[in-house]
């Protein structure tokens, strides 16, 4: 059933539950958590599944938060391989509504900004709540009294890396939102862009280098992309590949605050930075 249909005519945006909608020539899988490593592959595998049925234009994935490639990206992926009609399908678990309802949300800003000629799109339940993943989880497990399955055990070593037990040296600490709604606005990206700036000055290593790490949502969502640098505690807000760069050179190596990207904490940001302009 149709939960949901907003300004039809703008890229029209609606959302249904485990009904696939004729017409669609583009499928989305869109991924709760980072892409790195298994996660990916599996995603990859799904994606490889849908791509074999060879009834769509592209098959493509994208993840809510905490990686690559953002559900905004992936759209423009979609829409310039010719897209009419894209299926957007949430392959996590939980009935997370308040999270699909803003990525649907982010979806729409997207098509904004693509005017008249963007594409229609759907958003399906999650896969998480539909019926079928029951009957894959009762398949499993018989199949494993079958004997088919892994067991634990046989390990060369019950020993985790020594550097596990080493607490960073780096007296500097930077932690960059990775939460929905910074992800949706390339915030996995810049993290990337970070790592490999931080390493052109040398800063990855030793006393005087920054320690990165990612986070869930810092909470001004509307200032993302953020990030907080240590030991000043300065909050960085709506942040481009650009100000990663000033940021690094000027206050990481300089010793500068770059005070065009700093926010006041506990102020009311009049000018929020608009969702869709990166
Ligand atoms: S998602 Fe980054 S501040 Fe909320």
């Amino acid at each position: 059933m149709t939960e949901r249909a907003k300004e039809p005519g703008v890229g029209s945006l609606e959302r249904r539950d485990h009904m696939l909608s004729a017409g669609v020539d583009a499928v989305l899988l869109l991924g709760r958590y980072g892409h790195q490593g298994a996660a990916g592959e599996g995603m990859e595998l799904l994606a490889e599944a849908v791509r074999a049925t060879g009834r769509y234009l592209t098959v493509r994935t994208a993840i809510a938060e905490r990686g690559l490639a953002s559900l905004p990206e992936e759209l423009e992926v979609c829409a310039q391989a010719g897209a009419q009609k894209i299926l957007v399908i949430p392959v996590f678990f939980g009935r997370d509504r308040s999270l699909i309802h803003w990525l649907s949300k982010a979806a729409y800003r997207w098509s904004r900004t693509r005017g008249e000629q963007g594409p229609e799109m759907v958003f399906t339940g999650a896969i998480g709540e539909h019926p079928v993943l029951g009957e894959a989880v009762v398949r499993a497990v018989a199949e494993a009294e079958g004997e088919a399955s892994v067991g634990v055990g046989d390990f060369e070593s019950l020993e985790d890396p020594a550097a596990w037990s080493v607490i960073p040296p780096q007296e500097r600490h930077v932690l960059a939102c990775m939460g929905p709604r910074c992800t949706s606005r390339g915030a996995g990206g810049l993290y990337v862009h970070l790592f490999k700036r931080l390493h052109k000055r040398g800063l990855l290593r030793g006393r005087s280098g920054v320690h990165a790490a990612q986070t869930g949502c810092l909470s001004p969502c509307n200032l993302g992309p953020t990030m907080i640098a240590y030991p000043e505690g300065v909050w960085y807000c709506g942040l481009t590949a650009e100000a990663i760069d000033r940021i690094v050179d000027e206050h990481f190596v300089g010793g500068r605050v770059v005070e065009e990207y700093a926010r006041e904490p506990g102020r009311h940001d009049e000018q929020p930075v608009p969702e869709g302009a990166r």
